[in-house]
């Protein structure tokens, strides 16, 4: 089976949700910043089914089913990996190349794409400033407030309704092979040619933080379906390690950075003098791109629409930054959907002052779950009460758990004592369910049964600690994998590992990032079993609210690769004690 490139699972994933995607089936409650159910998966009446939405991934804690949302599509409708990959490509509207040798994309240098970019974004810029032909984009954008300043700074363009883009590449020398690979052009199915992608669209163009044009997001000027059309990953192009307008940001948002939703919005604040706004590219927030926030920022403010998929991403978002350690807020704009229309009607002091407002998370979770029962009733106020304490156990922090209690207290009215109490309850009830998991598995284990992924596990109690480590962070943070395949200071290499699962799991995990340049846990399905995935799953699960540190990394690779050297040394002495017994014996004889 040719696997499916990593770059095509990404772009699935950062396309389907998984928390929707489950919910088609189980319903899910929130349970602090991870959603939980009665699992599917085998028979409960406590739900210990968790949906990760930071890490998009799924984990049981009764039956150990765990994976992404392909596996979890696989397990649920029973199906083989390609066609659950095909099933939710299908549902996202993403292309699987049938056959692995289109040319072009493949062989491309990356230089070639820049200048490529380069060129078309000048070509759609002398579009848009053309006396005739940009004539109806110049007065769309007009009609949106935009100066021509502002146009410029953007390098904002105009794709005419024709095929003079691709006319003027090729006379720059440009293959149609190349411009297929930088989506520019696009091959028709009914016809088997290339034509234009953008057509008749006003041209935003994606500028990495070195400067470099490095995709486009074109949007339509009237009511047209779709409403903008985005470039998909090339060489040059992750849309889900890039962020709209970082390269103008970056400078400013030492503090803050405000996260918009549509490129519009950045555009409308930019042009105000906010500078420090940034938005996705068509995709929710990526655990990746809140990552490279933490390069830039302390604190990260949300300002998604105020409709419910606004709210949910607000939700998705606060979870993934906040795990990566940021300060999240939420800003709430009241009497417009969006920055750009708040403002249109109300200026740009009116939006500062309620950036000032900006409610820190908990505040947002309280909030968030009031707003969900009626507070004059008691009946409604216990529930709420209830939810916020659930909310406050999952929280790791002792210190953070104060803070939330007393805040809590304040605002329901209610003794901290009270609070306290209820949520300690919660967190020692859920600690007596998990002990009694684990002891389970430590009577199946010392019953015989072993670890039945992991047979070695028993025999390499030490190594396989450490191996369980180095998986679970390269699972959950997959940038270690660099560090390890070479590009990194630290070496491993499959023989290192002292265990046949963890081997055979290292040496999956960095031949496909080897092969693909990046890694997808969804991509191990095709070379694990089953369980074997849900065990990487549960590892990398377990390392949240641990320290992820990059020192803790290296400690448990030194680690790893002591204990081999340990055990090489016994057997070595083993191995030469026999020997000099040998000789004795001859020597004897
Ligand atoms: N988006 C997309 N494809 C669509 C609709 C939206 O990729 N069909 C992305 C774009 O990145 C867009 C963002 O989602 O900027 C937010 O969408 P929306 O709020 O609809 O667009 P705005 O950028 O606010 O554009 P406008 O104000 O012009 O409607
Ligand atoms: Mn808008």
């Amino acid at each position: 089976m040719p696997r499916i490139p990593v770059s095509v699972i990404e772009e699935i994933k950062e396309r389907c949700v998984i928390e929707d995607v489950v919910s088609r089936y189980v319903t899910l409650k929130r349970s602090g910043s991870n959603l939980s159910a009665n699992c599917p998966f085998h028979s409960e009446r406590t739900p210990s089914f968790y949906v990760f939405p930071g890490t998009q991934s799924f984990y049981c804690f009764g039956c150990g089913a765990g994976g992404d949302v392909i596996s979890f599509l696989m397990r649920i409708e029973n199906l083989e990996y390609p066609d659950a990959v095909r099933r939710l490509a299908e549902s996202v509207g993403v292309n699987i190349p049938e056959d692995d040798g289109t040319p072009g994309e493949r062989t491309i240098p990356r230089k070639r794409l820049f200048d490529m970019n380069r060129d078309a974004a000048r070509f759609y810029r002398d579009a848009l400033f053309d006396e005739r032909r940009g004539a109806e984009a110049r007065s769309y954008l007009a009609g949106r407030g935009l100066s021509s300043a502002v146009i410029k700074r953007f390098g904002l363009g105009f794709a005419p309704d024709d095929f003079s883009m691709s006319r003027r590449m090729k006379e720059l020398g440009y293959t149609e092979d190349e411009l297929v690979a930088g989506f520019l052009m696009k091959v028709s199915e009914r016809t088997g040619k290339p034509y234009d992608l953008f057509r008749r669209r006003v041209m935003f163009p994606i500028i990495d933080t070195s400067g470099r044009v490095i995709a486009f997001g074109g949007r339509v000027m009237d009511g047209s379906e779709p409403k903008y059309l985005n470039s998909s990953d090339t060489p040059v192009f992750k849309k889900s390690r890039n962020l709209f307008a970082l390269n103008y940001a970056k400078d400013k948002c030492a503090e803050e950075l405000i996260l918009c939703e549509g490129y519009m919005d950045v555009i409308a604040l930019h042009a105000v003098g906010v500078e420090n706004a940034v938005a996705t590219l068509g995709t929710a927030l990526t655990p990746e791109q809140a990552r490279i926030m933490t390069k830039y920022t302390k604190r990260v403010i949300l300002t998604y629409d105020s409709d419910a998929a606004g709210q949910r991403a607000d939700e998705r978002a606060l979870g993934l930054l906040s795990e990566v350690g940021l300060d999240v807020r939420v800003l709430k704009l009241k009497g417009a959907k969006d920055p750009d229309e708040f403002i249109k009607k109300f200026g740009v002091d009116a939006f500062r002052d309620a950036l000032s407002g900006s409610s820190p998370r908990f505040r947002y979770v309280i909030d968030s779950i009031r707003s969900k029962y009626d507070m004059s009733t008691d009946e409604g106020r216990i529930r709420a009460i209830r939810e916020v304490n659930e909310y406050i156990s999952h929280v790791g922090s002792a210190v953070e758990r104060e803070i939330y209690i007393g805040q809590a207290a304040d605002f329901f009215e209610i003794s901290r004592e009270s609070i306290k109490n209820d949520v300690s309850l919660i967190i020692r009830k859920r600690r007596g369910a998990q002990k009694k998991t684990e002891a389970a598995e430590i009577a199946r284990e010392a019953a015989g049964f072993g670890d039945r992924v992991n047979r070695d596990k028993l025999t390499q109690l030490r190594a396989a600690s450490c191996e369980e480590t180095v998986l679970g962070m390269l699972a959950a943070y997959p940038e270690y994998i660099k560090d390890v395949t070479g590009e990194g200071g630290l070496s491993l290499s499959p023989e290192d590992f002292m265990t046949e699962f963890g081997r055979r799991a290292f040496s999956a995990i960095t031949e496909i990032y080897r092969e693909n340049g990046a890694f997808d846990i969804g991509a191990l399905c095709g070379e694990l079993s089953e369980d074997e995935l849900s065990r990487i799953i549960k590892l990398g699960v377990g390392r949240d609210r641990l320290d992820n540190g990059r020192e803790v990394f290296a400690e448990n690779v030194r680690a790893l690769r002591a204990e081999r050297e340990r055990q090489r040394a016994k057997s070595d002495d083993a191995f030469e004690a026999i020997r000099r017994l040998r000789e004795k014996n001859k020597g004897n004889t």
